[in-house]
Parts: structure tokens; sequence; C-alpha cells
């Protein structure tokens, strides 16, 4: 997957004379390229792509887009979720170092073994796995379609729910089912401090605490809102709150200052001292300059087994068309 070559372009120089950001532009109109950028990236990225969104979104834009090239400016899974709705395109990452610590807390062989030995259960995977992991999934989710992709199957369907324990117990806590739960975590997310959030809304108590499902029960305990990344965007445009206390990874504030401008929004303290931790280091590792060189050289380019491909498109085509059906 990951390539000597592939890092060399990567970490080219880049030269010194030119706008970036024109640069950028004039390629992907060149090689009708379309940029699809994560909430959780930098926001320059953020500001040149053609659509910035969550996992879902992303997903969607993907397997809708008409574009030759797609570059995904977010982390590996996404790049690969695009490859496998679009094998014919030429998918793009700006870094292939941008792995996921939630992906890699569910190693495909363990997961497959642990799928075995539950036999009769329906498996609901995270967008957030390897293909592998999906090749072995009924129905892939996002957090934005979690809880009702879950609610659509009858009460009593044994349900197998991979790797977010903590996104899984939410939606067990919230749909009262009981889902077999793989052990699995984003570094990110787990790492917000009940204790200090609730030491920040003492100080600010007309301020909103406004949490991804991906975290702690205790933080998500005690938030007054809990969703997806585009959940909470949505949430912070609509809310008369002017003060926002914001559980997950800080990009989104980038957009959230774009749509509301007069608010305040307040990045969620970690349990760790003086650290960036609600800054995920592999979205961060995307660039201007690795885009750039991404979109110049045509590198480096997410490939996916076809065999592997064509069993982890079932449960991601299965989720877009619920989605849809569900009007997400
Ligand atoms: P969403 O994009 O579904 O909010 O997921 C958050 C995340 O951690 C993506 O890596
Ligand atoms: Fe993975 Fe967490 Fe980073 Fe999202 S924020 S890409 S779940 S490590």
């Amino acid at each position: 997957m990951l390539t000597n070559q592939s890092i060399g372009y990567m970490d080219a120089p880049v030269p010194k004379d030119i706008d970036l950001r024109e640069a950028i532009d004039q390629l992907r109109k060149e090689k009708n390229a379309v940029i699809l950028a994560h909430y959780y990236q930098t926001g320059d990225i953020q500001d040149i792509a053609d659509y910035v969104g969550d996992s879902l979104a992303l997903a969607q834009w993907a397997a809708k887009s008409q574009a030759d090239i797609l570059v995904l400016c977010g982390v590996h899974f996404m790049g690969e979720t695009a490859k496998i709705l679009c094998p014919d395109k030429k998918v793009l990452v700006p870094d292939l170092n941008a792995g996921c610590s939630l992906a890699d807390s569910c190693p495909a062989p363990a997961f497959a073994e642990f799928v075995k030995a539950h036999p009769g259960h329906t498996v609901i995977s995270y967008v957030n796995t390897s293909a592998a992991v999906k090749a072995v999934t009924d129905v892939v989710v996002t957090s934005t379609n979690a809880r009702q992709i879950v609610e659509s199957f009858p009460v009593d369907t044994p349900l197998i729910f991979g790797p977010d324990r903590n996104l899984g117990s939410y939606i067990n806590r919230v749909t009262g089912r009981n889902m077999l739960l793989w052990d699995g975590a984003c570094h990110v997310h787990e790492q917000f401090s009940a204790e200090k959030i609730q030491a920040l809304k003492e100080r600010y108590p007309e301020a909103e605490v406004i949490t991804h499902p991906e975290c702690k029960r205790a933080v998500v305990e005690i938030s007054d809102f809990v969703g997806s990344t585009a959940a909470l965007l949505k949430h912070t445009i609509k809310s008369t709150t002017q003060r926002f206390i914001v559980a997950t990874e800080s990009g989104v504030i980038h957009e959230m200052r774009k749509q509301s401008p007069d608010k305040e929004f307040i990045p969620a303290p970690s349990d760790k001292d003086a650290c960036a931790c609600n800054e995920c280091n592999y979205m961060r590792l995307n660039t201007m300059e690795k885009l750039y060189n991404c979109l110049r050289f045509e590198m480096p380019e997410i490939f996916v087994d076809e065999e592997v491909r064509k069993k982890a498109v079932k449960p991601i085509l299965r989720m877009l068309e619920i989605s849809e059906r569900l009007g997400l």
C-alpha cells in the first residue's frame, strides 16, 4: 500500500514562487479532479475543497462524482471507501500515512474471528474500518446514520457493532439494544476530560457542551447535545446559544466559526496537560503542499484488492441506500 516511491512524491519540494491556492485550482481543473475534505482538515484545505463534509457526505459525494480523479483530504479509510465505490476512478490522498487509531484498533483477522464466534448476528461496522473489515460486514454506518440504521432492524435481531465501543454503547443506550461491541476507540475522542469540561461549564454556565458520540460515556452524560460532526455543526447554526464547548476534533470549529461568526467556540479540554490532543495527528498530516504534489504527480493513489472490494462494496451501498431512504 505505502511505497517509498509514493512517500517521495508526497514530500517533493514545492516551487517557492507559486501561489499554492491558484496552482491547486489550476491542476484540479486541468485534470477534472474534485477535492473532498473532511471537517477535521486544516482550514486552508477546507477552504479550497470542492466539498467539505463528514464521513457520510464524503462517501455520498464520491459515489455521485463525475470527476476522473477524487482527492480525499482525510484519512486512509475515507480514500479506501471512495475507491471501493468508484473502482474506475483514480483516488488520491495527500499523505498515505494518514491512518486512523480507531480503524487500527480493529484488525481484520481478529474481527473476522469475532464474527465467526457469534453466528446468527448481523454485523454493523462503522465506516472507520479497513476494506477487509467491511468485507465481513453486513451494513456500514457513520455517526450520522448509525442510530437510524440500528433502529431499522427488528428489536430482537442479534447485532454486532464495531469497532468503536463508545459509539456502540451510546447507541445501545439510546435505542435500548444490546449489541455485542468490539473494544476499539479513537485516541482523539477518548481523551476529553469530563472533569475539566464540568469546570468549564461552571465558568460559562450559559454555554452548551456539544459532543461527538465517539467520546467516553462520562463526557456524553454531561453534554447538552450529542451528534455526528455534521449534526454538531447544524446544531450550532440553529441554536440561539452564543457559546459552545466543543468535544470533538477541533478542525470542525473552522466551519462553525464561518457559519456563525458571532458565536464563540471553545475546544473542550483533554485529560492531559498542554497538548493539542483534540487535533487528530493523522488528519493533520495533510497539508496544502502535499495536496499540490498529489494533484501534480497523481500520487499517492489508493488501491483495493478486487476480491475484497467486491465484498466491501455491498455493506457500503446498503448504507447509502438506507440513508437515502431516510433522507440523511
Ligand atoms: P464523522 O465524520 O461521521 O462525524 O466521524 C468522525 C470521525 O472521527 C471521522 O474520522
Ligand atoms: Fe480516526 Fe479519530 Fe482521527 Fe477520526 S479523529 S480519523 S476516528 S483517529
